[in-house]
């Protein structure tokens, strides 16, 4: 993969309920990488989709007396509408009961048959149908009679049936050295410290086909079996560069992937299992996986078997999709659990987005149709506060830079909302209303620097409020093209004399009782 190209993904979600505020965190959280990468002028793939398989998905349409396919159509298209809602910027989305996604799991199968790393035997012990994974004596633990799942809480069952085992065991030191080789592949380093003392414990055989039901991949030539739900889930990420055609410009391009995001819950997915069997079927492993906390709502894990869970549209609807995006970001530290509330959105709305930058933006226009003829003003130099202000906002790029690079997002927004603070106190300090009076050189100049200001945040902030900056940017004429980084670094781009458009509010505050 050319240094160039960046490959992201989502986990692909269970369509077994419609999407929750958890759903849209990794989701939202994906995009803002996928869109910060575009600054940089990198070329982005960005999927998300649906893991239609599996005994949870048979069940959950039994449920509902629906045949499982027609189930997952009903509920995949509603994680396909949220990609609108939520304005993501994937280029794909895929289903795991596409064509194209059995190709590439049948490949896989076949190469591990062939590496010798697949045995047919039988399993014997606890799965978790909720989670779609096997658990050990000593994960399960016993509430109000039920055998439960330590880590996730989940009901287990007991299962006793023929299956083929992917021989994980042989990958211990193999997939040690690899974490020791990468040190970024897994992050925060707080999940890879476990993963590394989990793994460092043992690996035991994983089982990777089950035959007690039949909503599934057939393993190829023994259709009794269908593949493990977890093999077929994480290969999708292959499915949609068009593998096994390694030769394809998508696969040649994007493959390995630049970062995995995904929740913390299913790190041991993605970060033991995935490379492992990436290794054994002889395909480079993904350069990063980064296993976000969980949202939570009264202190507890969103989640439908809890029914606390919040819904993104009813909130978008309300409050709007960039006051969600910013929100979420904003509030929520990515490496840990964070708790999400209505009065904290509404508190997060008003004293970032409409008292600071909205602030800024709307005064800084309506002082430029009043007072410049609607025109961007001539700058014929900056003065001391006027570099001052600029300086620090270009010299801080690099770090920004290197902070969104290593999923420092809460840095990053801080840094960023920062600028329009140092936006409002410079606009205050200069007064470029009573400059009017005596001073039009020295006002024009105020003016010209606080719309580069409006501009270089607005650039800085479109991964996370992409239709809010883009409305800030068109009203100052800045084309697509010039949304970059690099155009941030040009702090006399803004052209004197263009007009700025009409603007209406930007971020309405929200009110107590709304
Ligand atoms: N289908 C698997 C993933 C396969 S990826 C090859 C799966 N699906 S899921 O629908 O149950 O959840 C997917 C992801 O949604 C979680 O890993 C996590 O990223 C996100 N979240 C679900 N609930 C969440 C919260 N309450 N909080 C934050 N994110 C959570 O697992």
């Amino acid at each position: 993969m050319s240094d160039n190209n960046f490959y992201i993904t989502t986990p692909i979600y269970y369509p077994s309920g419609k999407p929750h505020m958890g759903h849209a965190y990794s989701s939202i959280i994906a995009d803002v990488f996928a869109r910060f990468k575009k600054l940089e002028e990198f070329e982005v793939m960005f999927l998300t989709g649906t893991d239609e398989h599996g005994l949870k998905i048979q069940r959950e349409a039994e449920k509902n007396s629906k045949n499982p396919k027609e189930f997952c159509d009903e509920i995949s298209v509603k994680f396909k509408n949220l990609t609108k809602t939520l304005n993501l910027s994937n280029n794909d989305f895929i289903r795991t009961t596409e064509k194209r996604h059995y190709k590439a799991v049948n490949d896989i199968w076949e190469r591990l048959i062939k590496s010798n790393d697949i045995y047919l035997s039988k399993y014997t012990g606890w799965y978790s149908v909720s989670d779609e994974a096997y658990y050990d004596d000593d994960e399960i633990e016993t509430i109000n009679n039920i055998k439960c799942a330590k880590s996730s809480g989940s009901k287990v069952e007991w299962v006793e049936e023929e299956s083929f085992f992917f021989k994980l065991s042989s990958w211990q030191k193999k997939l040690l050295n690899f974490y020791n080789e990468n040190p970024k592949f897994i992050l925060p380093n707080s999940r890879r410290n476990e993963v590394i003392e989990f793994v460092k414990r043992g690996l035991k055989d994983l089982s990777v086909s089950r035959t007690s039901f039949t909503w599934g991949i057939p393993v190829p030539k023994n259709s009794k079996h269908v593949i493990y739900v977890w093999l077929d889930a994480l290969t999708n990420y292959l499915s949609a560069l068009n593998f096994p055609d390694v030769k394809d410009n998508k696969y040649t391009k994007f493959w390995p992937a630049s970062l995995h995001v995904i929740g913390k819950d299913i790190l041991r997915f993605h970060a033991i299992y995935w490379p492992a069997f990436l290794m054994a079927a002889n395909i480079p492993c993904p350069k990063r996986v980064y296993g976000h906390g969980w949202i939570l709502s009264d202190e507890k894990k969103m989640s439908k078997s809890r029914g606390n869970i919040l819904d993104p549209i009813e909130i978008i609807n309300k409050y709007g999709v960039d006051q969600l995006r910013y929100y979420l970001i904003k509030e929520v530290s990515l490496g840990n659990d964070g708790n999400v509330s209505l009065d904290s959105l509404k508190n997060c709305i008003n004293n970032d987005l409409a008292n600071n930058f909205g602030n800024l933006c709307q005064r800084v226009f309506s002082f430029v149709s009043k007072n410049c003829n609607s025109e961007i003003p001539p700058c014929n130099k900056f003065y001391k506060e006027d570099e001052l202000i600029l300086n620090n906002l270009i010299k801080k790029i690099p770090y920004l830079q290197n902070s969104m690079n290593n999923q420092d997002i809460n840095i990053y927004i801080k840094e960023v909302i920062n600028f329009s603070f140092d936006g409002n106190k410079y606009f205050n300090d200069l007064q470029p209303w009573a400059l009017k009076k005596n001073n039009l050189e020295r006002m024009n100049s105020v003016i010209y620097t606080i719309l580069n200001q409006i501009r270089s945040i607005s650039i800085l902030l479109s991964p996370i409020i992409p239709q809010s900056s883009n409305k800030i940017l068109n009203i100052l004429n800045i084309n697509d093209k010039d949304r970059t980084i690099k155009k941030i670094l040009d702090i006399k781009f803004l052209k004197s004399g263009s007009k700025i458009k009409k603007t209406d509010i930007l971020f309405k505050k929200v009110e107590d009782d709304n």
